[in-house]
């Protein structure tokens, strides 16, 4: 099928990249363009040629779910269609409307001249999927806006609008009005003058200094993103450009690109970047269309949780009431959502029109009453079915009949919240994570009665807020949680053993973890996770459970809020010391119940830490919780810190190979941790079939 079209314009060519959703350069499609671009080469009425995409976009780059199969090998590839473009005889000019990424902006690199519409996201991102520009893009850039700014552009992959690039030298102009119109007319205008055809190929790269520039570049990606191998090879394919000949630099990217392509982080990094996108798929339900919009919420609890959500609300531009029946909780919601938005102007993060915008959107409510025109109401009040069931039993009264009700329970059984209320198939869960204005997470919670309308305005909203919605079935502590309580309890565990919480901290955060679990819950709260553990030894009183924790609450180190925690921290800073009394109070545990002590290593630390999230993965999964494997591994990637290069939970499990899972976790078994390490039934099943958990 052509997915290219050519279409003349008097002595103009149009080829029309049309390739739904975003013109992505599969094989048929390169094939297609070469097609069209040698026809427009051998037919002499044709004077220049404009390269233009339909729908969206100019073109988001090579088709990247043909890579690491055949297809993204065979002829013609991205590099060769852009080589095509520039051997051209008759001008040819990129015409770039909304977004030219990767593939999309390297072939728009090969053409003659390159012309946009204002506003179009221009960028190579390829560093994002641990992968570096493999069409010439690396070669073509540094020569066309110089090292310096190449360089930036593709270690960072942030995309750059088109007006910024002109200013730079890569686009030759901005076009007001119709963009085809206006580059079918720069494209004529070129043929009169028998303007020269630009080939970047030729030019030399410009910049100063250039050694002190890479030097820099090599000490950025040592700070920042020593993690996986792709910023650093960005780095050595530019610099390639800069001091070795064009054909020669091609050669290096090349090699380095299909390098990179067969990486684990390359190939986990593309796993979070369609997983994010699949999660808002949920078989089954009807198209989002025609749906009821939501123009304004009522959060009903003005706590921590209520401010962060408020704030993401009126970050996104919908209207919003803060009430609280405590004129206390009030006024300190407003003091917090005031010095939040100052400090964000002050760091210049928003403009003064935003700060003016986001303030003015959030009002404040003494009285449960001010809730009663909201499209929305979203319940984020204490932690207490009792206190949970009351309160809705008064948004029933208060709320419009249409108004969606959500609860922002963390635990809480939402069936038994819905049935608080008249109607509760227009309830769900919404479980927003702290701080709710940063987190991109948004557990959305199915509950058995939850209508499909309800669950797809809960979706629309997630996009809409700019949170990645994953939808979940009701269970304590929903995905996240859930799993969080196993990955705790084998790092309490480990310390018992032997390891230090310093150690478990380092060996999980030189993994790539953001956050160790002690420093973790230390923010958190030791406090919360008290009160969770709790709770859950009395529904699960079959589980291990570690005392020292208890012993360091009931001393009141509750973490960073009291000043000790697991760690000891200096007035006013949030940097945990090693304190030997927590050494005590452990040393103290261990003894009363005689555990043995042994060195643990830091893989052991790991690898415990990591099988145990999959393997509860897999029960949450097998029971119908997550929809699939990659929605539990965006649940990780988006809410927990966990290192994207590493893919989530799951695709890490897969990539060890779920037999090597099985065996590992039965090599754990026994001793301290009893059965709590038996792999999970999906899981040994998957594995005695020799599969993985995303296929
Ligand atoms: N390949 C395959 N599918 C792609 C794609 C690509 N390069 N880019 C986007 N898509 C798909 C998405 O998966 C999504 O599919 P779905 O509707 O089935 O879920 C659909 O296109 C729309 O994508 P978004 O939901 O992300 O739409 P947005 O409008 O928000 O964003 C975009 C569009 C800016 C193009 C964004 O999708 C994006 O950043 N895409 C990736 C760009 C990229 O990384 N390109 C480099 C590819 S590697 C490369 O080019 C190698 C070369 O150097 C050889």
């Amino acid at each position: 099928m052509s997915t290219a079209r050519l279409d003349l314009h008097d002595d103009i060519a149009v080829i029309t990249l049309d390739n739904p959703p975003v013109n992505a350069l599969s094989h048929a499609h390169r094939s297609s363009i070469v097609a069209h671009l040698q026809a427009a080469e051998a037919n002499n009425r044709i004077r220049a040629v404009v390269l233009i995409g339909a729908g969206d976009a100019f073109c988001g780059g090579a088709e990247i779910r043909e890579f690491n199969t055949p297809a993204a090998l065979a002829a013609p590839i991205t590099r060769q269609v852009a080589e095509a473009a520039e051997a051209l005889k008759k001008p040819v000019v990129a015409a770039i409307h909304k977004v030219a990424m990767g593939g999309g902006l390297e072939l728009a690199l090969g053409c003659h001249y390159r012309v946009a519409s204002a506003g179009a996201a221009i960028g190579l991102p390829e560093v994002k999927l641990g992968l570096l520009p493999g069409a010439g893009g690396t070669q073509r850039l540094p020569r066309a806006i110089g090292a310096a700014a190449a360089l930036d552009m593709i270690m960072t992959g942030e995309p750059r609008k088109s007006q910024d690039l002109a200013t730079l030298g890569l686009i030759d102009s901005i076009i007001e009005g119709d963009l085809l119109h206006g580059a079918i007319g720069y494209a004529r205008a070129l043929a009169d003058r028998a303007a020269p055809l630009r080939r970047l190929r030729d030019e030399g790269v410009a910049g100063d200094n250039l050694p002190a520039l890479f030097a820099a570049a090599r000490e950025r990606v040592a700070r920042e993103w020593r993690a996986y191998p792709a910023p650093v090879c960005c780095i050595e394919v530019v610099e390639a450009a800069a001091f070795r000949p064009f054909d020669e630099g091609i050669r290096f990217e090349r090699a380095t690109f299909l390098r990179l392509v067969e990486t684990p982080e390359s190939k986990a990094l593309r796993h979070a970047f369609f997983a994010e996108r699949t999660a808002a798929r949920v078989p089954g339900l009807a198209p989002l269309k025609d749906l009821p919009p939501i123009q304004s919420v009522a959060i009903v609890g003005a706590g921590t949780m209520g401010c962060g959500i408020a704030m993401t609300m009126a970050n996104a531009g919908l209207s919003v009431v803060l009430v609280d029946v405590s004129s206390s909780a009030l006024e300190r919601a407003r003091a917090s959502i005031a010095d939040t938005y100052a400090s964000a102007l002050a760091r210049g993060r928003i403009d003064a029109k935003a700060h003016e915008r986001r303030t003015s959107l959030i009002q404040f409510g003494a009285e449960l009453s001010a809730i009663g025109k909201a499209d929305l109401v979203i319940e984020a009040v204490f932690e207490d079915m009792a206190i949970k069931h009351k309160v809705f039993a008064q948004i029933d009264a208060l709320a419009r009949p249409d108004a969606m009700l959500a609860t922002n329970t963390s635990t809480l059984d939402v069936n038994a919240i819905a049935r608080a209320t008249r109607d509760p198939g227009r309830l769900l869960g919404l479980h927003f994570f702290s701080p709710a204005n940063v987190m991109r997470l948004l557990e959305i919670v199915r509950g058995e009665h939850t209508s499909d309308q309800t669950l797809s305005r809960g979706l629309a909203l997630s996009r809409r807020i700019g949170k990645v919605g994953v939808v979940c079935g009701v269970c304590d502590g929903f995905i996240g949680n859930r799993m969080l309580e196993e990955y705790l309890r084998q790092a309490y565990t480990l310390v018992e053993e032997g390891a230090t919480p310093q150690a478990v901290d380092r060996a999980l955060e030189a993994w790539g973890l953001a956050m160790g679990p002690f420093r973790m819950m230390d923010m958190a709260g030791q406090d919360i996770g008290w009160a969770v553990r709790k709770r859950l030894k009395i529904d699960h009183p079959d589980k291990r459970y570690s005392t020292w924790p208890d012993r360091l609450c009931e001393a009141g180190r509750f973490g960073q809020k009291t000043g000790a925690g697991v760690y000891r921290y200096d007035a006013g800073s949030r940097v945990g010391q090693p304190d030997p009394e927590t050494a005590r109070l452990i040393a103290q545990v261990v003894a009363e119940q005689g555990t043995p002590q042994r060195t643990v290593s830091d893989e052991e630390i790991v690898e415990r830490c990591m099988l145990v999230l999959a393997n509860e993965g897999a029960r949450i999964l097998h029971e119908g919780i997550a929809l699939r494997a990659s929605d539990i591994d965006v649940v990780y990637l988006t809410g927990y810190g966990f290192p994207r290069y590493r893919g989530g939970p799951m695709l890490y499990a897969d990539q060890l190979g779920l037999a090597h899972v099985v065996q590992r976790l039965r090599a754990y078994s026994g001793a301290l941790m009893g059965d709590a390490l038996a792999p999970a039934p999906l899981l040994a099943t998957l594995a005695s079939e020799g599969r993985r958990f995303n296929e």
